[in-house]
């Protein structure tokens, strides 16, 4: 008897050790991938494996897999011989600065990365878990496109994904990191989240490669002249941030979800200590030139008025006339939006609209307080603007500053003028506080050309025309050129000293923290898109 149930024992113990074995051996080939020449492949590239990303994305150790055991179902094409457990995806959650996120890393080493139904599925299953529990998702994207020989159904999960991506537009921050190519529909995913990040020369994100635009269009070009990080970065306004390799741009995604809060119902992580160098405050002056004709670069100024060291500029290589970023004031993050007058004279056109409007939303939805600095010519005039539709754009810039609820603070340093000064976080939109320094101009156009308008018989009828002009153009920037008729009015609350800003600023936004404003009822506003 005894005999039996010892032998009973080591048969169970036995198949236990089995069983530990098959999860082992199966862990195994979920880890190594596509194995490790094709991960040695990767690093000859310059690429990380999808694994040693999340390592590097994530706080230390905190990485929890879902679905690593997932296979395909398909069997076209010898797909049923060359199954890899997890399917070309690592999907699951783990902390950045302690703080919970879901990711998912594409693992170019199992066929290409390309997007199956079940690597869809498994993407999907940790962005429905990221908008139930109320934490951003990242996506490491490194992959060939849909899975060709799946057909239809890669392209339905595509579906599946972008559908997804919108509904959690607004609730949960989205960020996508481009790590290898990109093309076709896999390229709406990132485009329909908040942030995308981009890896220079490994990267690149277009909707049909060189060689169909070779037939189409007969045009030469690239992979990276195409859709390449600086192509997007400076001519497409696709790409928000760039990086020059792969652990630069996980520490970028990783710094700027300091930035961030988990979800749309809280606030941004607010760090306990702060550094901000006094100095600075005498140094703001300084900055601006005498003559107001000369340019100068308004992120010295926003310097001056944030703490150290906190300006994360965002999209910096597109659409430069107008400068967007997230900071902080004693601690606080605040999203800053500023004309530049080094670029273009900061004036607003079509893609400085853009940028800036899309912005803004992001904040807004996000409960991040805004900050603006204004110093405009006005909009940009032409017909490439006129008929590209700067009348649209402009518009999305208006609707954006109109419809956000966050507090709102404006400084205008120099020009205000014309439809940017409405434009740009007037009062009469809803902004809160609206400051104007002394060296400030707020009017409906420059001196010049009102004059030329308003007096154009008075100068033709002269003696002396251009003697009459520059009369009358002192004349208009004797009555307008400053903010004491705009502060007459209301039209800005007050007119501060420069190196009052910072102080204003910080005072301003404290009394705004309990702001709890809504808009009408409705299922959704139509921004002119
Ligand atoms: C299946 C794929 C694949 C794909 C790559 N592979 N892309 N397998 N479906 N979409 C496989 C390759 O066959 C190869 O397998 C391995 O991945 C590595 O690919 P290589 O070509 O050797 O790598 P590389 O030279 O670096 O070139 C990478 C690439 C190229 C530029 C991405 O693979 C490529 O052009 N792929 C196809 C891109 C594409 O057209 N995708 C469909 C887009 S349409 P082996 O076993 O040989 O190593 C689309 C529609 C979505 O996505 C629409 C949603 C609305």
């Amino acid at each position: 008897m005894a005999y039996i149930e010892f032998s009973l024992i080591f048969v169970y113990l036995i198949r236990d050790m089995d069983k530990n074995q098959e999860l082992h051996d199966k862990r195994k080939k979920s880890l190594e991938g596509g194995g490790k020449e094709r991960i040695e492949r990767q690093h000859s590239q310059g690429k990380l494996s999808a694994r040693e990303r999340l390592t590097v994305l994530l706080d230390e150790a905190s990485f929890q897999e879902i679905g690593g055991l997932v296979e395909h179902r398909a069997t076209a094409f010898g797909l049923d011989k060359q199954k890899i457990p997890g399917d070309g995806v690592v999907a699951g959650y783990g902390t950045i600065h302690g703080r919970l996120v879901y990711v998912f890393s594409q693992d170019f080493t199992v066929l290409g990365g390309s997007l199956s139904e079940t690597h869809a599925a498994k993407i999907c299953r940790v962005m429905d878990m990221a908008l139930k529990n109320g934490a951003p998702i990242i996506g490491l994207n490194d992959s060939g496109g849909a899975r060709i020989q799946e057909g239809v159904v890669s392209l339905a999960g595509y579906a599946d994904i972008f559908y997804r991506n919108t509904r959690a537009s607004g609730v949960i921050p989205q960020l996508s990191v481009i790590m290898g190519p990109c093309a076709g529909g896999a390229v709406y995913s990132p485009a329909l989240t908040d942030f995308i990040f981009m890896v220079e020369d490994t990267s690149y994100m277009f909707v049909t490669g060189p060689n169909v635009v070779k037939t189409v269009t007969h045009e030469e070009v690239t992979s990276e002249d195409l859709g390449g990080a600086k192509t997007h970065a400076e001519k497409s306004g696709v790409n928000h941030f760039t990086s020059s390799n792969d652990v630069e741009s996980l520490k970028s995604v990783r710094d700027i979800m300091s930035f961030m809060p988990q979800n749309a119902q809280e606030q941004a992580p607010h760090p306990e200590s702060y550094l901000y160098d006094s100095k600075k405050e005498q140094a703001i002056e300084a900055v601006l030139p005498e003559n107001s004709t000369i340019p100068y670069d308004i992120r010295k100024i926003v310097d001056c008025v944030i703490d150290d060291d906190s300006f994360r500029e965002v999209h910096k290589d597109f659409a430069q006339n107008i400068v967007i970023g997230f900071a902080r004031v004693e601690g606080k993050t605040i999203g800053v939006v500023a004309n530049q007058p080094s670029s273009m004279a900061g004036v607003l056109d079509i893609d400085s609209s853009r940028k800036g409007a899309r912005f803004v939303r992001f904040c807004d939805a996000f409960n991040i307080p805004l900050l603006v600095f204004e110093d405009v010519p006005g909009f940009l005039p032409g017909t490439d603007q006129e008929w590209r539709g700067i009348i649209t754009h402009g518009a999305k810039l208006l609707y954006a500053f109109s419809e956000a609820t966050v507090p709102r603070i404006t400084v205008i340093t120099r020009k205000a003028y014309g439809g940017a000064f409405d434009v740009m976080n007037s009062k009469s939109i809803g902004s809160d506080l609206n400051f104007a320094w002394p060296t400030a101009e707020i009017a409906v156009m420059g001196a010049k050309g009102a004059a030329e308008i308003i007096f154009k018989k008075e100068i033709a009828n002269s003696p002396d025309p251009q003697k009459k002009l520059l009369e009358k153009e002192a004349e208009y920037a004797e009555l307008f050129a400053n903010p004491y008729r705009a502060a007459e009015r209301g039209i800005i609350d007050e007119v501060i000293f420069p190196n009052e800003t910072r102080t204003k600023v910080i005072l301003g936004f404290k009394m705004l923290e309990n702001k709890n404003e809504t808009l009408p009822q409705k299922k959704h506003g139509n921004i002119p898109l």
